[in-house]
């Protein structure tokens, strides 16, 4: 297998990919919860950016304001991450403030939270004017990206009342900008795994997963929780669909990548999909992850092509055969997933524009490509809402994205940890994805 060989000729260079290591790709854990969660796990992560305890927003009656609204000497100032009781105040701070439409998802989590949203900006009343939805916070222990999401809401809210632009290192946006995003209607989910969360926040354990024990296995704690990114409907059943070898995501529940019990199997993400249905102009997705430096588009379990659209995830005759990326013709396994030219341009050109705009921004080079030429994912969130739309023309086409944000932390045990220098130097960067997403839907739309 491909990964195989690059990990012969460059054992050390690429400790993660996306928001794996390539040892928890093939079944390991970066940290033994067998041995019980202890002080050992937390000195281990020394270093790293504190989880705030407390609430700086006062259960909802104060804003959060972002960094793209203020000198980039505050930067330092943002020195801990908002714990999940935080992550709501925020959105409630939101609402008292600037009136965004707070809203509750329907499915509770196996410990019972509840999922929670904003909707922000938009034209009229109706659930009809809202665009683009954000999403974050899908893979417990990758810090920061609900941090990144409510800072940059924050900042888009205070500038339009304001009437000013806004600036994130490199890169200056105008108050008209300001008002184009906006106005695309914005809905945002900043804490998807809700669970998972709250539980790597109080056990430093760097947990992924979420926290249903449905298909646990008794003694083995990482056989807890589902990989809530290997859950949605794309290419589920990646044993039915993929090539015999391709480990899109797992079957088995002690793994990171763990498909769960069947396509939205679980709360979390039955909450995304509703979210789409409620939502019917929803035409723009956004998934932020961590910490690999890339702009990711789909389809996530194979190349894409555009000339022959019998080669496509329906067809059966092509069952076991996708998935492998290089083609081996010579095993058969000639195929790539048919995407639309025209949507396929919409995809590569915006996902350069946000790749292109955070390297702007710091100076750190962030490339887009195609999700599986870094390897093929079944269930991903960035294909769902696409999907949808090919299976039901009656709904609309959501164009999916994933920003795997910041680099690995060498020095922690858990390297998804930030310090706070990059926590800070990551909120730039999304602040600038953000707003590359929100004009480029606004000019392509
Ligand atoms: C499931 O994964 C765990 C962790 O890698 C491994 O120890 C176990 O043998 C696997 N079980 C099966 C049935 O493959
Ligand atoms: C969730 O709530 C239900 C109903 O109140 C209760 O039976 C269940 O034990 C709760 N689960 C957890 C994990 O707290
Ligand atoms: C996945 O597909 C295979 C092959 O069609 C089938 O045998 C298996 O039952 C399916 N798995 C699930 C969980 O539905
Ligand atoms: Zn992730």
């Amino acid at each position: 297998m491909k990964t195989a060989f690059l990990s012969f000729l460059i054992p050390l260079l690429v400790p993660v990919q996306a928001c794996l290591t390539r040892d928890e790709i093939r079944g390991g854990h970066i940290v033994d919860l067998t041995k019980g969660i202890n002080r050992r796990q937390t000195d281990g992560n020394v270093g790293t950016i504190p989880v705030a305890t407390g609430d700086r927003f006062q259960n909802g009656d104060k804003a959060p304001r972002g960094i793209g609204s203020q000198a980039a000497t505050v930067l330092g100032t943002f020195n801990s991450v908002l714990n999940t009781n935080e992550i709501k105040s925020a959105i409630k701070g939101l609402e008292k403030e600037f009136r965004v439409g707070y809203f509750e998802t329907p499915y509770k989590t196996f410990e019972n939270r509840t999922m929670f949203g904003a909707k922000v900006g938009g034209t009229g009343k109706s659930n009809n004017g809202y665009r683009v939805l954000l999403e974050t916070g899908i893979h417990a222990r990758e810090r920061g990206g609900p941090d990144h999401l409510i800072y940059f809401i924050s900042d888009l809210l205070w500038a339009n009342r304001e009437k000013k632009g806004l600036n994130y290192g490199g890169v200056s946006y105008t108050y008209k900008d300001v008002q184009t995003a906006l106005g695309m209607g914005i809905v945002v989910l900043p804490l998807v795994n809700p669970d998972g969360v709250a539980f790597d926040q109080t056990t430093n354990s760097c947990w992924r997963k979420n926290r249903n024990p449905a298909s646990a296995i008794s003694g083995d704690p990482h056989s807890i929780g589902i990989d809530l990114n290997r859950n949605f409907a794309p290419v589920w059943n990646f044993t039915k669909y993929l090539a015999p070898g391709i480990e899109a995501a797992s079957t088995n529940a002690s793994t990171e990548t763990f498909y769960g019990t069947g396509p939205l199997s679980e709360p979390e993400t039955k909450n995304v999909d509703w979210t789409m249905d409620r939502f019917p102009n929803l035409g723009w997705f956004m998934d932020q992850h961590s910490p690999a430096t890339l702009v990711l588009y789909g389809w996530c379990h194979d190349s894409n092509q555009a000339r022959d659209p019998t080669q496509n995830f329906g067809n059966m005759a092509y069952d076991g055969k996708r998935g492998v990326v290089p083609d081996e013709p010579s095993k058969g396994t000639a195929y790539k997933e048919y995407l639309d030219q025209k949507d396929w341009d919409i995809l590569s050109l915006t996902a350069a524009r946000i790749a292109g705009g955070m390297s702007d921004s710091t100076g750190r080079f962030y490339p887009a490509l195609q999700a599986p030429h870094l390897y093929p994912s079944s269930g991903c969130s960035a294909d769902h809402g696409y999907m949808k739309a090919m299976l039901d023309p009656s709904k609309k086409k959501i164009y999916g994205f994933g920003v795997e944000f910041g680099e690995w932390n060498e020095d922690a045990e858990c390297g998804f940890y930030p310090t706070v220098e990059a926590h800070g130097k990551n909120m730039v960067e999304n602040g600038v994805a953000y707003m590359e997403l929100l004009l480029n839907a606004a000019r392509l739309s």
